[in-house]
């Protein structure tokens, strides 16, 4: 895949979060939403690519833009065929109630290396470099944390293990505990929590618990650009949401994916643009002049390459980004 369209995706993404981050605090997570959809839709026509959406908003009749099975570039006979998965914006309801951690977030591979993950849970497990291949997702939570204080040679109780802010994770929250690690929760966006793993000034350093497996696809195409570890299994919670596993080819529930399983090869691209302050990125900051600014991350597996990219926008410029 041409390495330029590693920098066509951010511009993808801070078109989504300068579109959905005018919604902060304003109480309507759809809206917001819907804003980032929008943003992010228009900038895809640009880009002359063959793709297709794997991970996306929804099914074709649930989801108006941005659907899976959409078609989306201006395909001419050489592009290039790819998977994309997308999350418009992660913390829809981080930006309605005016809270931190929300990105816009996008990956592109060669076709069929996105694993076409179902709209339902999963559970995860999200390490750095230095922890690949020391965890796994069906170890006792006592030897995870162990293994991964020894890889990092830090003490146990120096281990920042980072889960969602949930009901389901008060048995997780005190096995963790039990094994004498710190806990640092957060409301929302767990794509960005499990990318800070791969990032040892984050300051925390494996994300466990269950998310959305959506998100869990688009967490992994990062960590396999940062050289870190993501393991997920699916949770079902319902009869009806493991009919759609079989039916969507996946047999075994039970299976653990791997990183390999969620996005295969080396040539995936990965970016994000923050919408709301997080550890990963700030979010969009609006100057004086009608001009905003962004905060980015564009990486490529490839080489390993990690861009920050500092972003300032002429809205007035860009009558698209009008209030
Ligand atoms: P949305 O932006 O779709 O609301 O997702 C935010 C999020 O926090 C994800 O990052 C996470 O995977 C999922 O919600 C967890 O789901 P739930 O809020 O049901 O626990």
């Amino acid at each position: 895949m041409d390495r330029n369209l590693a920098l066509n995706l951010v511009r993808v993404t801070e078109a989504a979060a300068l579109e959905s981050a005018r919604h902060l605090g304003r109480g309507d997570k759809n809206l917001a939403d819907g804003a980032a959809v929008n943003g992010m839709r228009k900038m895809f026509d640009t880009l002359t690519i063959d793709g297709v959406v794997v991970i996306g908003e929804g099914e074709m009749d649930e989801a108006p833009m941005l659907y899976i099975g959409e078609q989306i570039g201006k395909a001419t006979p050489g592009s290039v065929k790819v998977d994309i998965a997308v999350d418009p914006l992660d913390g829809t309801t981080a930006v309605a109630q005016g809270k931190a951690n929300a990105i816009s977030v996008v990956a592109v591979a060669p076709r069929g290396c996105l694993l076409h993950a179902p709209d339902m849970y999963m559970n995860k497990i999200a390490v750095g470099p230095k922890v690949k291949g020391k965890v796994h997702l069906d170890m006792p939570i006592e030897e995870i944390i162990r293994n991964t204080a020894e890889a990092l040679n830090k003490s146990v109780s120096d281990i920042t293990v980072t889960m969602l802010d949930r009901p389901r994770h008060e048995k997780l929250m005190e096995e963790v505990r039990k094994a004498g690690a710190r806990i640092k929760l957060f409301k929302d966006g767990d794509v960005a929590a499990a990318i800070a793993t791969c990032f040892e000034n984050s300051g925390v350093d494996i994300l466990m618990g269950i998310g959305g497996a959506p998100e869990g696809v688009l967490a992994a195409a990062a960590i396999k650009c940062l050289g870190g570890d993501f393991q997920g299994r699916l949770h079902p919670s319902s009869e009806e949401e493991v009919v759609r596993c079989k039916n969507m080819g996946i047999d075994c529930v039970d299976k653990i994916f791997t990183l390999d399983d969620l996005v295969k090869g080396n040539e995936v691209m990965f970016a994000a643009t923050g919408v709301t302050d997080g550890e990963l990125l700030k979010g969009v900051v609006y100057y004086e002049n009608n001009r905003a600014k962004t905060y980015s991350v564009v990486m490529r597996a490839e080489t390993g390459t990690v861009r920050f990219i500092e972003s300032i926008h002429r809205l007035d410029k860009k009558p698209e980004y009008a209030k």
